[in-house]
């Protein structure tokens, strides 16, 4: 064996186009490359190390002969095709809702639980965006000093409901610019000038299904379904790149002057955090990076052992795409051993 064969599916989308850039990027020993998108793109080409490769329609008949599968379309696309998929013998990783909190199923952060990840693993979830940046964040804390309490609010940006949603936003900014009036479908509201506290559905709680994503998938991710989370979720006009406002109450005290070190030491965090010169994580700085970016951290007033700090990640890239490239990698060294 000399190379992966490799499917994308939803590769015409926000996350989808990010794979396949991150495919090149990192030189994953792809040896052959299918496309799957929806029948309006069906035909068209993307380009991958130069060559143009035909775009499929999703099908049942779409995974013989693929080793791995990356899932970047619907919940409701995953539950009716992944299984098919597994069935193939294809090992898949889906980025969707559909099978995050199956207790049977993965629900990896590399920089965290990649030790969940074996050579039997036949599908990995992939966990919501603003659930993998916090969660980067969080894992040193838990490590050293260990986590009673976790309060966050977040920023999202626009992509993170897809390339029509991100669309949308633009065309309204033209609008404005324009004096034409501002039109809403992917969102309820106009989000240019605007934030709307509602990311997915209602549930019975008050919390938003976004925000119970968060408060579950980090239990899950952690081993720590003792952990009391609260998350707020809002939705902003940035296109790029999710912010976070988390404050932790810890079970230990730790030493707030190595505290940015501390963090700058774990894996997969950057730490900018210079008050004194206006440096501090913002969307516009962080989008197109891999990383995630803290700053703004101080010991918080409200609680005893509290600490509070500012979060951005690109949501495409280490809440998406990265995120499931690095699982790629992870499989890759377990089960086939390929080097690129
Ligand atoms: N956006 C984010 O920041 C983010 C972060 C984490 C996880 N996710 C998850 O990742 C998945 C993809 O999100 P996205 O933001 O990339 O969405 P998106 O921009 O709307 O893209 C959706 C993709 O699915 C394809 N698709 C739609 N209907 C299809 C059908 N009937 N058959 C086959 N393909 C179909 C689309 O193809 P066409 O172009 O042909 O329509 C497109 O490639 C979702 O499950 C989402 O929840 C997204």
């Amino acid at each position: 064996m000399n190379g992966l064969r490799v499917g994308i599916a939803g590769s015409t989308g926000a996350v989808g186009i990010e794979m396949l850039r991150l495919l090149e990027e990192t030189a994953f020993p792809v040896s052959e490359l299918s496309l799957f998108a929806s029948e309006r793109s069906t035909g068209m080409t993307q380009l991958y190390k130069g060559r143009p490769i035909t775009i499929k329609p999703l099908s049942e008949n779409s995974f013989r002969g693929l080793d791995l599968l990356l899932n970047a379309t619907s919940a409701e696309l995953a539950e009716q095709f992944l299984p098919i998929a597994r069935e193939e013998g294809v090992r898949v990783i889906d980025n969707s809702s559909a099978f995050r909190m199956r207790p049977e199923v993965p629900l990896i952060v590399p920089e965290v639980n990649p030790d969940r990840i074996d050579s039997t693993s036949r599908l990995i979830a992939n966990p919501n965006c603003s659930t993998i940046q916090m969660c980067v964040a969080l894992a040193p804390f838990d490590q050293a000093f260990g986590i009673r309490r976790i309060i966050v609010s977040t920023y999202q940006a626009a992509s993170g409901a897809g390339k029509e949603a991100m669309e949308e936003l633009i065309g309204q900014t033209k609008a404005y610019a324009n004096g034409s009036p501002l039109k809403a479908e992917k969102f309820p509201y106009p989000l240019l000038f605007n934030l709307i506290p509602h990311i997915d559905r209602f549930e019975e709680n008050g919390y938003t299904r976004e925000e119970m994503k968060m408060v579950n998938e980090t239990r899950k991710i952690f081993e720590k379904p003792e952990w009391k989370i609260s998350a707020t979720a809002v939705r902003v006009p940035v296109i790029r790149a999710h912010s976070e406002a988390i404050t932790l109450e810890l079970e230990k005290n730790y030493d707030p002057n190595t505290i940015i070190t501390f963090l700058g030491r774990a894996p997969g965090i950057v730490v900018r955090d210079d008050p004194e010169h206006n440096g501090y994580p913002m969307p516009a700085d962080v989008a197109h990076r891999k990383e995630v970016f803290v700053g703004r951290i101080r010991k918080d007033l409200a609680f005893d052992n509290g600490v509070s700090f500012w979060v951005v990640a690109d949501q495409l890239l280490k809440g998406a795409a990265w995120n499931a490239i690095q699982i790629a990698q992870i499989l890759n060294e377990r089960v086939w051993g390929i080097r690129a």
